[in-house]
């Protein structure tokens, strides 16, 4: 199961947010010890009293030790002996008596603490003692006389670890929202060129022209549009290329063809001479057509937005103005980016055959919204067999060529650059037989292309 989100910017978020609180975990797991600190007001305390009591003890006479037990509680215990008791020091404990030192520069002092680092915690006595929670603290102090003042002082401690976890979920809440800031600026700006390239990429496969895309974002994205835009040059050129090359054909065929048809005139009258020159009526209505599809390419037309009812009325109009039965069924207005001169031929060609092949032709337009729109042109003619649906648009297939030539202007095209244009269009022309007899031709365009819908 994949659990990262689909879209690249979500999938950055996800990472540099993962990052970050692995991160700050990481660093707070670094630091952790398993020992707890003397709790720092208590250390304080604990300290004062020393410090007091020190300073008491060297005014007051030998025999009289009263006094130590005004500095006595529950948690502190004073005496005074003629010995230090003798322990060397571990780091805390040498830390606590430099602290000592520097506010008692004239005494010799040794801090002791017997149960650090052991569980349970410490009693008074300097036993161990099972859920107190606090530590023991020995301070032996000397004094100008010769002997020592012992304290025992018990101080509570608090879990570094629970100090840490605080600093983390305090640095995340604080961390969080300006790292979101950041993110969004970045990855807008990564992204930004990405929609860019696939805003051209759909509109290529329209069949529009565009202009090389922009140098932005970082040098891997620089890299995709540079390669995108030299692809882009090299189909250009080459569609460019094969169409001025069936033009210049198409035209360079014309010459002799009117010096065969010229020769053809000057044949004496008769059945030879007739078909000579049928025939090559109907060689100049195929070049003829080739040069005026290669000329007026839909691929130099340039797209424009406009209203898809609009452009199939006029089509309609035109054949019923020639006595055809056209019924057209659309909502009122829909709006679509498109070549409309292509558009327009193409619906022409298939209301043309529609009415050619039918009486009564039936044109329905349909928004289906994100699935694109949908076109339909029913005839109610003797449809196409099935095996033939498709090689009807292959350039210059007719069923039945003698009669439609015989009808005049037919040579096969219509279908071949209906299907042209509508794959241009980034879309799909295909025929199919009605049950109740007759053929539809259906045509899908892409929903992108209704990047103008909105009005
Ligand atoms: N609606 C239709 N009903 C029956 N047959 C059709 C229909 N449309 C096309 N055809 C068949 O498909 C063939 C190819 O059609 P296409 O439009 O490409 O050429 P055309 O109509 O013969 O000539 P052009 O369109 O170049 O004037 C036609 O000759 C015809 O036999
Ligand atoms: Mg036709």
């Amino acid at each position: 199961m994949n659990l990262l989100p689909r879209s690249l910017g979500a999938q950055l978020t996800v990472l540099m947010l993962g990052g970050f609180i692995v991160g700050t975990l990481f660093a707070t797991l670094a630091m952790w010890s398993p020992n707890e600190a003397l709790h720092p007001i208590a250390r304080e305390h604990a300290l004062s009293r020393t410090v007091t009591a020190y300073r008491l003890a060297q005014h007051q006479p030998v025999e009289d030790s009263r006094w130590l037990a005004s500095f006595e509680s529950p948690v502190a215990r004073l005496w005074l002996d003629r010995s230090p008791s003798a322990w060397p020091m571990r780091a805390e404990e040498l830390a606590l008596a430099l602290e000592l030192n520097k506010r008692l520069p004239v005494a010799r002092i040794a801090v002791h603490m017997p149960c650090r680092g052991q569980r349970p915690s410490a009693a008074l006595d300097g036993t161990r003692q099972p859920e107190i929670g606090a530590e023991c603290v020995d301070i032996d102090l000397s004094l100008a006389d010769g002997r020592w003042l012992h304290t025992r002082q018990l101080l509570p401690v608090q879990s570094l670890w629970s100090e840490s976890w605080r600093v983390v979920r305090l640095s995340l809440l604080i961390g969080i929202p300006p790292l979101l800031i950041i993110m969004y600026v970045f990855v807008n700006r990564i992204l930004r060129p990405t929609t860019a390239l696939t805003d051209a990429a759909e509109r290529i496969s329209q069949g529009e022209r565009i202009d090389p895309l922009a140098m932005q974002g970082p040098d891997e994205i620089r890299n995709i549009a540079v390669a995108f835009n030299h692809m882009y040059e090299r189909i250009t050129r080459f569609v460019d290329e094969r169409t001025r090359m069936l033009a210049a054909i198409s035209h360079d065929l014309r010459t002799p063809l009117t010096a065969l048809e010229l020769q053809a005139v000057l044949l004496p009258p008769g059945e030879q001479r007739q078909e000579m020159l049928r025939t090559l009526e109907e060689i100049r209505q195929m070049v003829d057509e080739t040069l005026r599809f290669a000329s007026q390419g839909a691929r130099s037309e340039a797209s424009q937005r406009i209203d898809l009812v609009v452009l199939l009325e006029e089509v309609c109009g035109y054949h019923r103005a020639l006595g055809q039965q056209v019924h057209l069924d659309a909502p009122a207005q829909l709006f679509y980016r498109c070549r409309p001169t292509a558009l327009k031929r193409v619906f022409n060609n298939l209301v043309e055959n529609a009415c050619k092949h039918g009486t009564c032709v039936q044109v329905t337009l349909a928004d289906r919204g994100r699935q694109g729109i949908a076109i339909e042109i029913a005839d109610d003619g003797p449809g196409i067999p099935e095996a033939m649906l498709e090689r009807v648009f292959e350039p210059f297939f007719q069923l039945d060529p003698s009669r439609h030539r015989e009808a005049g202007g037919s040579v096969g095209l219509g279908l071949a650059i209906a299907r042209d244009s509508i794959q241009l269009h980034g879309g799909i022309l295909r025929l199919s037989n009605r049950a109740q007899g007759g053929l539809v031709a259906h045509l899908e365009l892409p929903a992108i292309g209704a990047r103008g819908t909105a009005d």
